[in-house]
């Protein structure tokens, strides 16, 4: 269908102990082995990192941060950085969730500053988008999610854009088990695709993988990642139990091979 690798990223939010996280790493590592058609990431909490790394062993599960600093190291009680993040193993970083944005005053202006330190650490940065539900009935939705992606990558080429990942997640399906309709995900997917060939270039916007995220669980997982611009998920939830997000790499794989 395409060349870009399905995605299942696993966004764990505040939820398991060291112990706990180990064990759900364990168990994906064990689905997954050293190799897969599907590209598949955990985002333990910040706690958990070093563990979680060390559970996936030689697997070729990756390993995520939920968030980061823009500076690598200084006066910042509480941050974290790109630095520190690639010292513990982590090759992704997500950053620019809505919760973050919601509840921690997280800006497109510091999201953008993080997105351009990852890069400079070769992170790879999962850039989250989404419209509320008050944007969406309003129409607003392509306005919210096009000007965000804008201006987290405004400065940046293609070049230095080359691993991005963006994962669209409107903030109505988010947790809520409302899920937006695959045809819906796939419109704002595309639009997102177009508006980046506009802004750096058709063949690198062609190379993005688009995630959905909002309520992915396994009984919707593979109707989303049949969608021609649906290159894979980001899971709340459903990614907090091997039994729920195995199915979904499953799809992800799924996506791979047809
Ligand atoms: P959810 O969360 O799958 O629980 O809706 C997705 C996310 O916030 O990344």
């Amino acid at each position: 269908m395409t060349d870009r690798k399905p995605l299942i990223a696993g966004n764990w939010k505040l939820h398991n102990t060291v112990a706990e996280s180990q064990a759900l790493a364990g168990a994906i590592a064990a689905h997954v082995g050293d190799g897969s058609a599907c590209e598949v990431v955990l985002g333990p909490v910040a706690t958990s990192l070093a563990a979680v790394k060390e559970a996936l062993g030689g697997s070729a599960v990756g390993l995520a941060a939920q968030n980061t600093h823009w500076e690598d190291s200084g006066a910042w009680t509480g941050e974290l950085s790109p630095a520190l993040l690639l010292d513990v193993g982590c090759g992704y970083c997500i950053i620019g969730h809505s919760e973050r944005r919601q509840f921690f005053g997280e800006t497109d202006a510091g999201v953008r500053k993080k997105l351009a330190a990852l890069l400079v650490h070769k992170i790879v940065p999962i850039l989250c988008v989404g419209e509320s539900l008050e944007q969406r009935e309003a129409g607003k939705t392509l306005e919210v999610v096009l000007g965000q992606v804008e201006a987290a990558t405004e400065g940046l080429d293609a070049v230095a854009l080359a691993p991005l990942v963006v994962a669209y997640e409107p903030i109505w399906a988010i947790g809520t088990g409302r899920t937006a309709k695959a045809e819906d995900a796939q419109e704002v997917h595309r639009a997102i695709r177009e508006h980046l060939a506009e802004l750096k270039g058709k063949s690198w916007a062609d190379s993005v993988r688009v995630l959905y995220g909002g309520s992915v669980k396994p009984n919707n997982a593979e109707e989303l990642l049949s969608q021609p611009d649906v290159d894979g998920a980001l899971v709340g939830g459903a990614s907090l139990t091997a039994d729920n997000f195995i199915p979904i790499i499953d799809a992800g794989i799924g996506r791979a091979e047809s």
